[in-house]
């Protein structure tokens, strides 16, 4: 029997939880061309909810493109990736691949490509000059509008972890996007990013080319109740029982965050398998467990950190992270001057090992660190 748990990779179907509402929002502004920048911090679920919501566009009959901007280190990459995107989207037979992109890529001259597992992929076989990129990118932009068109069908495009379209020479990206998108009214675009501060700077500063492009949508963690209807469900389709108070300690020690749900479950399933019944004590010698196979990464991890953002660390881990910056917080743990302070939480949030909340509390991102800190080093 396979273990019904799945983390660290897009989560879909019967085994993609809840998000009924957030993916009914998503539906209905995609469906009327309404453009969402979708943001959460990592490893909630954003990719997968994406991925759900094209899936069902594309059965209603909407054309969907999906671009991971982490996979794009170039210009020329994003051009190709773009390409590939749209192409994909709009043909899937291989000899009419060729043909749309003649049709509606004629100046970029791409060259299809047919990868071992029998896909065609775009390659771009020449150097895209700095000077021509900007009008290359426009036919590439302007590609779901014109196809949609044609073919009266829309098209969805979403673009995962957009924040890094700043380290391509965003600016002019930007403007060159918002030049053409405004007025795709055949197109609904999604763009999603865990760097929260700097999508809301994209789309709140006069300055910059995506202001007021579309709306926000901040992704929670999935509520508690549902989390536990979905765990509950797989653990008893499986064949297991559970013992009085189990769900609750598992989204108590992952702090209800999805994929440290998942990998406690899947984890706990697997310690459980021969009795196919999990205790509360289970729970925490399986958490245990994890933390201990995760000791060695921690370590490599706490040992590339200085002193004084070490010691910040542990103070978010033991405090709760509120008012960090405060007189009290500071002597309290130890940690100097202020400004010391302030420098290493600069440093810790680049490195996203910590992240703030709206509110302006600070957290440990990975929650299992934070509880590896507490075992080892409080
Ligand atoms: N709706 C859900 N139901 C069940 N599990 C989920 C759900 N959403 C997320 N998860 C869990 O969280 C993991 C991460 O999900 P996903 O990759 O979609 O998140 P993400 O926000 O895109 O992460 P990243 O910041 O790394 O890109 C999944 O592998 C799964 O274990
Ligand atoms: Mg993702």
């Amino acid at each position: 029997m396979k273990n019904p748990f799945i983390y660290g990779e897009v989560v879909t179907g019967k085994d993609f939880a809840d998000r009924e509402i957030e993916l009914g929002e998503i539906l209905r502004d995609l469906r009327d061309g309404q453009n969402i920048f979708l943001v959460s911090p990592r490893r909630y679920g954003k990719t997968s909810l994406i991925v759900n919501a094209l899936e069902q566009l594309q059965k209603e009959g909407f054309y969907t493109a999906y671009i991971d901007l982490f996979k794009v280190s170039s210009f020329k990459s994003l051009l190709e990736q773009y390409t590939e995107a749209i192409s994909r989207a709009a043909e899937t037979k291989i000899d009419r691949f060729s043909r749309l992109i003649r049709d509606f890529f004629p100046n970029i001259h791409p060259k299809v490509v047919i990868t071992p597992d029998g896909r065609p992929s775009i390659e771009i076989d020449y150097e895209v000059r700095e000077r021509r990129a900007g009008k290359l990118f426009d036919e590439v932009y302007e590609a779901p509008q014109r196809i949609a068109r044609k073919r009266s069908r829309n098209f969805i495009v979403a673009f995962d972890e957009f924040q890094e379209i700043v380290n391509l020479n965003g600016e002019m990206i930007e403007k060159g996007m918002r030049a053409c998108l405004q007025h795709h009214d055949r197109v609904g675009y999604l763009f999603a990013g865990s760097r929260r501060h700097l999508i809301y700077d994209m789309i709140s500063n006069k300055q910059r080319a995506f202001y007021n492009m579309g709306k926000i949508m901040s992704l929670g963690k999935i509520p508690s109740e549902e989390f536990k209807v979905f765990l509950e469900d797989k653990f008893l389709e499986t064949e297991f029982s559970l013992e009085a108070g189990v769900l609750d300690e598992i989204l108590d020690v992952t702090e209800n965050y999805p994929y440290n749900v998942q990998f406690l479950c899947h984890e706990l399933w697997n310690n459980c398998l021969d009795r196919r019944t999990v205790s509360v004590e289970e729970v925490t010698l399986t958490m245990n467990k994890i933390l201990d196979g995760q000791s060695a990464v921690y370590v490599t991890l706490w040992n590339t950190l200085p002193l004084h953002q070490r010691r910040t660390l542990i103070a978010i881990a033991s405090s709760g992270g509120e008012n960090v910056f405060s007189r009290d917080f500071v002597r309290d743990n130890d940690l100097g001057a202020v400004s010391s302070v302030q420098t290493s939480i600069n440093l810790l949030m680049k490195k996203e090992m910590i992240d703030k909340e709206d509110n302006n509390r600070y957290y440990i991102a990975d929650v299992f660190f934070k509880k590896w800190i507490e075992k080892e080093m409080i």
